[in-house]
């Protein structure tokens, strides 16, 4: 398997060393000349923790777009990430270009790969790829829910002192104020944890998690999250070539499941070789439904102002 990540910032090395560590396949860094020998070094460095690691991934960098010939998926975190006071949203025009750009040289380069987008603004990059490339739905998906629901997971195991093993939980929607963390799908051992933690205290949990990133980028002042990103960015990926089918929260285009059509968003999915194998509809309240509406208005408004302003 080969598998490339464009942009090698914080998200796309730590997703690299990710993968390597788990021998999911050889891994090509790619950046763009202005980092001078960045992507190299970086990929150099790596492969000099393999003795000591133990992992036969041979990673390799560069900055010419060629090296991702071929490739079986390319990771796409190319792009600005987000500084203290910014929503995800006023990233679009720097990052719908880089997107563009980068998903012409795939379509060049690795005409049958699967694209993962990682760059945000998330769900209107996936359309962004999604169109520029014509590529088929199932094979342009995106990183969201898998971070969203880990940073759930790792909340609702501090607030019960349990093991984040046993946390499972669901968050769908769009990858921002509007994501929709779903309580009633989220569980400690198959236990939902509505009967473990008291309402105010679980709504409490829910808005840290919307508000997860931020906290990270308020921490942080120069950047945004990367350590968990890149783990989710992994296990997304090694579900693919692995072909382990998966059930995960991924952002896909939606044509008329959840009652919603033409827009990327988060939802349950099966992922395997071909990509998004089947998205998986499920019962909603009407409060998460009336969520999830908002949310994917808000990614439509996204992606008419790139047809409107970006998409030539
Ligand atoms: N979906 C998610 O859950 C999630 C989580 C964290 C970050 N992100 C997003 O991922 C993106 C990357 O974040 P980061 O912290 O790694 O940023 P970063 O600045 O550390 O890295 C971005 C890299 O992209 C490179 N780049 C820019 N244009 C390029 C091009 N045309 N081709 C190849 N490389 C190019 C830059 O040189 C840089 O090295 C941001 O948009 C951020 O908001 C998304």
């Amino acid at each position: 398997m080969k598998i490339s990540v464009v942009g090698a910032g914080q998200v796309g090395s730590t997703a690299a060393l990710m993968m390597a560590q788990r021998e999911l396949g050889d891994i090509v860094l790619l950046d763009i000349p202005e980092v001078g020998g960045m992507p190299q070094g970086k990929a150099l460095d790596m492969s000099e923790a393999a003795p000591i690691q133990g992992f036969d991934s041979r990673l390799r960098g560069g900055t010419d777009p060629a090296i991702i010939a071929d490739s079986d998926i390319v990771v796409v975190t190319s792009g600005v990430p987000r500084k203290p006071g910014m929503s995800r949203m006023d990233l679009l025009t720097t990052n719908a270009s880089i997107v563009q750009s980068v998903t012409r040289n795939i379509v060049q380069h690795a005409p049958n790969a699967i694209i993962l987008i990682v760059t945000n603004p998330l769900d209107v990059m996936c359309y962004v790829a999604l169109k520029t490339s014509g590529f088929p739905p199932p094979r342009v998906f995106g990183q969201a829910g898998v971070l969203d629901s880990a940073r759930f997971r790792y909340f609702i195991a501090e607030e019960l002192q349990v093991s984040v093993e046993d946390v499972q939980a669901m968050v769908l929607g769009g990858h921002g104020d509007s994501m929709v963390p779903l309580p009633a799908y989220s569980t400690v051992s198959g236990i939902p944890v509505t009967h473990l933690i008291p309402k105010e205290r679980l709504d409490q949990l829910i808005q840290r998690t919307r508000d997860g990133g931020a906290e990270i980028v308020n921490l942080l002042k120069t950047g945004s999250a990367f350590y968990a990103p890149g783990a989710a960015v992994c296990e997304m990926v090694e579900a693919v070539v692995r072909n382990k089918r998966r059930l995960l929260p991924a952002t896909c285009f939606l044509q008329g499941e959840f009652g919603l059509r033409d827009v990327y968003l988060g939802v349950p999915a099966i992922l395997g070789r071909r990509g998004v194998e089947r998205i998986v509809e499920i019962p909603l309240t009407d409060e998460a439904k009336a969520a999830l509406f908002r949310s994917a208005a808000e990614v439509q408004e996204g992606q008419k102002a790139w047809e409107n302003f970006g998409s030539s």
